[in-house]
């Protein structure tokens, strides 16, 4: 029996936990939040949706309860509190640190084996946080910035190219940030043809940076953090690893000497598997690149810093 509990039941936790059910990955989907009554009243509402969308995993939800979560393969993080319109994920760190902090160490009694999804902003640091306070493995912690930003790096390929998001490969690395991340323009392709071949540098430039601020637009129109993209790139790493996919993701893990940098988590792409990272991929960048890559663990580095600041580590 396959178990996934999804901590924060506000839009991008339920969004995560409705995908992992409606698309099977797990047995039995545990959603937990602390606000009484909403994770079991969403996960009622869903349930009622598997006669209609032909599902058979089970929706269990519950308020704090992390008795219920016990024995899960793979835990979702998403509490703590969305950007609102015109601020940083980092702003975020000092209410979400202690709430991610306090999550990971109840999660962890109950189920010791897990492997952490974090979702939580500002992810990177969220990851570091999660790993280092809870002294985990490097393998069963991962951020998932990386394939939410691919994914939304493959929407404007997509849209420029007047294709299937799925006709495009390409992978964003780097911190998830406005200013961090780096969308991987020389690498990306259109049915395995560079897409340099189909689009003009200027448009290609145009699209990276699209891509960079693409949570900001979305928190500008919304009002509110997106959730939709979010959720469902939490349930694509959580079924990675349930499924023993092998997948290369770009994840925010731990860095040991690779690309250069070591005690930070940051984006880079990675296999993952039923042990959570089964590798990381160093992929040959150029000088530019790299200078990119080192410029955004630079970044992500201050923002750890404050976890020593705010008291979280
Ligand atoms: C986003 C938030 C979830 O990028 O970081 O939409």
């Amino acid at each position: 029996m396959s178990k996934v509990t999804v901590v924060g039941a506000g839009n991008v936790g339920a969004t995560c936990a409705n995908v992992l059910a409606f698309n099977e990955v797990a047995d039995e989907v545990v959603m937990l939040d602390v606000k009484e009554g909403v994770s079991e009243g969403k996960a009622m509402d869903m349930m009622q949706t598997a006669q209609l969308l032909g599902f058979d995993s089970t929706l269990v939800g519950c308020t704090n309860d992390y008795e219920k979560t016990a024995n899960s393969d793979v835990v979702v993080i998403t509490s703590g509190i969305p950007r609102k319109p015109g601020m940083t994920r980092e702003e975020l760190i000092g209410v979400n640190a202690g709430i991610v902090k306090s999550v990971a160490q109840n999660i962890l009694k109950y189920s010791p084996n897990a492997i952490l999804v974090v979702i939580s902003n500002p992810m990177d640091t969220m990851t570091y946080l999660a790993l280092k306070s809870l002294d985990l493995p490097k393998n069963r912690v991962i951020g998932m910035g990386g394939a939410l930003d691919s994914s939304r790096f493959k929407y404007y390929l997509s849209q420029a190219l007047g294709c299937n998001a799925n006709e495009v490969e390409g992978m964003v690395i780097g911190g998830h940030g406005d200013t961090t991340m780096i969308p991987l323009t020389r690498f990306a392709t259109y049915k395995g043809l560079p897409v340099s071949n189909f689009l003009s540098a200027e448009k290609l430039e145009e699209i990276a940076a699209a891509t960079m601020v693409g949570g900001a637009t979305l928190t500008k129109l919304l009002g509110t953090s997106a959730w939709y993209a979010p959720g469902a790139a939490g349930a694509y790493v959580a079924e990675a690893i349930i499924h023993n996919q092998k997948k290369m993701i770009p994840c925010s893990v731990l860095l040991e000497g690779e690309y250069g940098q070591s005690d930070l988590c940051c984006g880079v792409p990675v296999i993952l598997g039923k042990n959570g990272i089964e590798e990381i991929i160093e992929l040959p960048l150029n000088e530019d690149e790299k200078a990119k890559f080192a410029a955004s663990a630079e970044a992500v580095r201050k923002t750890n810093a404050a976890l020593t600041e705010v008291g979280a580590l």
